[in-house]
């Protein structure tokens, strides 16, 4: 088995579970079939980690489909502690965080089973867990527990996140909602520490449209006393999803998809079954993929309107679109034209693919702007793409990338999950041999891409370093 999972998550992650996952029981996920072996050894100078081998210049052709959604995975096993009786989540993507985030639940008491792809939860009999501070930090959303667990067991005490760098990813609009509807949160030496005795509906206007404290309150406020409107309410299509399955558990919520949210909160929440829908990240990622190598990809089994903002940009950079009910097809010429890209809340161009976007624009003719308006440093992809042999100046928050004739192989590292996922792009089409380092962050987000990119003909591999790295 290769690699180590993240040096963010190795040495006190000897209390996680790990062997629940490497069974012999058939019908029980073995961990390393889906994450890098934790075992690694791991020496003074640094970490054994996978790399990525990749030897551009393969056009790509085929059909895939993608797994089910880490974020809207996240969001729902942040939810799933409301509900008193057992969930079945079906088309769980097998990622590092889903399997952080199940293991937090078992800490506060859940009884988690995985089969194959499905996930059996049970949250009758939760308790206020001592969450490891490491675990927590080493993803975002287990924040966004707080409130559902509240709503549960009125008190609790939850070290403060962590997730991708990209920004300063402040929580300010949770606690502001969370208070709003009764729960005493404050943050102490890096726990927050949580309590209610009562939560009550009440009005929350957000001041921005942030996807996970309309989550995060959305959920909260499933299970509190009357009637609680969220006014500019995030719409992205992991919301909706999320009000899908609380809804399937016996919720009340209406507006979803739209601004302004409504939730008649209930007494107590059941269970049921509920299918993750295919990652629309990993969708536009692949159609990408398909799209810098001037090739033909199309991806089955997705929601094609929620990629169609990545759908329009392509078509308007030259490429050749095809939509069905379930899929997408993009076939693109040799070269693509510039584009002017500007990241937006849904439904605008989403900011997860704004970093393979500027990859792909690297190989496109002329002089192409991507400007980030979500998060003020999602630019880790910048500097190693120009070490790839882009011509990428940052002006503020845009980009301005002028496409170049070839990008030459080397070894590059990703910061955060998206900026691994461009520098694979930009390594499909460079000359010679690119190596990804640091790739425990593509693994947070993509259930073995070298599987699905392999599918389409690229020339890519996932190898152990054969030296001890640092984590950069
Ligand atoms: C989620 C996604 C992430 C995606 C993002 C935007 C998950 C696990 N992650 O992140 O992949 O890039 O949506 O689509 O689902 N903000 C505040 N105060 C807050 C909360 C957010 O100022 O309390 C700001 C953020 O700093 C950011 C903007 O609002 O500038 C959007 O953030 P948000 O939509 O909350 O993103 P996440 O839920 O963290």
């Amino acid at each position: 088995m290769n690699g180590a999972i993240s040096c963010h998550i190795s040495l006190k992650f000897n209390r996680f579970p790990w062997h629940k996952f490497a069974t012999g029981a058939e019908s029980v996920i073995r961990y390393p079939e889906f994450i890098p072996d934790r075992k690694a050894p791991r020496k003074e100078a640094g970490y054994f980690m996978n790399s990525l081998v990749i030897r551009g210049g393969q056009r790509l052709t085929g059909e895939i489909e993608v797994s089910g959604s880490k974020n809207i995975a996240l969001a729902i096993l942040s939810s799933v502690v409301l509900a008193e009786e057992p969930v079945v989540l079906k088309n769980v993507p097998k990622i590092s965080d889903t399997l952080i985030k199940t293991h937090l639940l078992e800490v506060f008491g859940a009884k988690i089973v995985w089969d194959g792809d499905n996930l059996h939860i049970d949250c009758s009999e939760l308790k206020a867990g001592d969450a490891d501070e490491e675990m927590v930090r080493s993803i975002r959303t287990s924040f966004y527990m707080i409130g559902p667990l509240l709503a549960r067991i009125g008190k609790l005490d939850m070290p403060a996140p962590g997730g991708c760098k990209i920004g300063a990813r402040p929580v300010d609009l949770h606690l502001k909602g969370l208070a709003a509807l009764g729960a005493n949160i404050e943050l102490d030496g890096g726990v927050y520490r949580a309590f209610s005795d009562k939560l009550r509906g009440t009005e929350v206007y957000l001041d921005k449209p942030s996807a996970g404290a309309t989550q995060h309150i959305m959920s909260t406020a499933s299970l509190a006393q009357g009637t609680t409107t969220i006014t500019n309410a995030a719409m992205e299509p992991e919301i909706v999803a999320l009000g899908h399955f609380l809804n399937r558990i016996g919720a009340n919520i209406e507006g979803l998809g739209t601004s302004v949210i409504t939730i008649q909160g209930k007494q107590s929440l059941s269970g049921g079954t509920y299918k993750i829908p295919a990652d629309r990240i990993q969708a536009g990622t692949f159609l990408l993929a398909g799209a810098i190598t001037g090739g033909d990809v199309k991806v089955n089994d997705i929601l094609p309107e929620d990629q169609t903002a990545v759908v329009n940009k392509l078509r308007e950079a030259g490429a050749m679109i095809e939509t069905g009910a379930d899929f997408v097809r993009v076939a693109a010429p040799s070269r693509l034209n510039h584009v002017h890209v500007v990241t937006m809340p849904h439904p605008g161009f989403p900011t997860d693919i704004q970093q393979p976007m500027a990859a792909t624009l690297c190989m496109a003719d002329g002089l192409s702007y991507i400007e980030e308006t979500i998060y003020e440093s999602r630019i880790g992809h910048i500097m190693e793409l120009n070490r790839m042999g882009a011509k990428i100046t940052q002006n503020g928050r845009t980009a301005n990338i002028e496409g170049v004739n070839e990008l030459r192989g080397a070894t590059v590292y990703a910061s955060d999950l998206r900026a691994g996922a461009a520098l694979c792009l930009a390594g499909l089409v460079a000359h010679g041999e690119t190596v990804v380092k640091n790739i425990h962050y593509i693994d947070r987000g993509y259930e073995s891409i070298e599987k699905t990119l392999q599918s389409l003909g690229a020339d890519i591999t996932r190898v152990m370093d054969s030296e001890p790295q640092k984590v950069l």
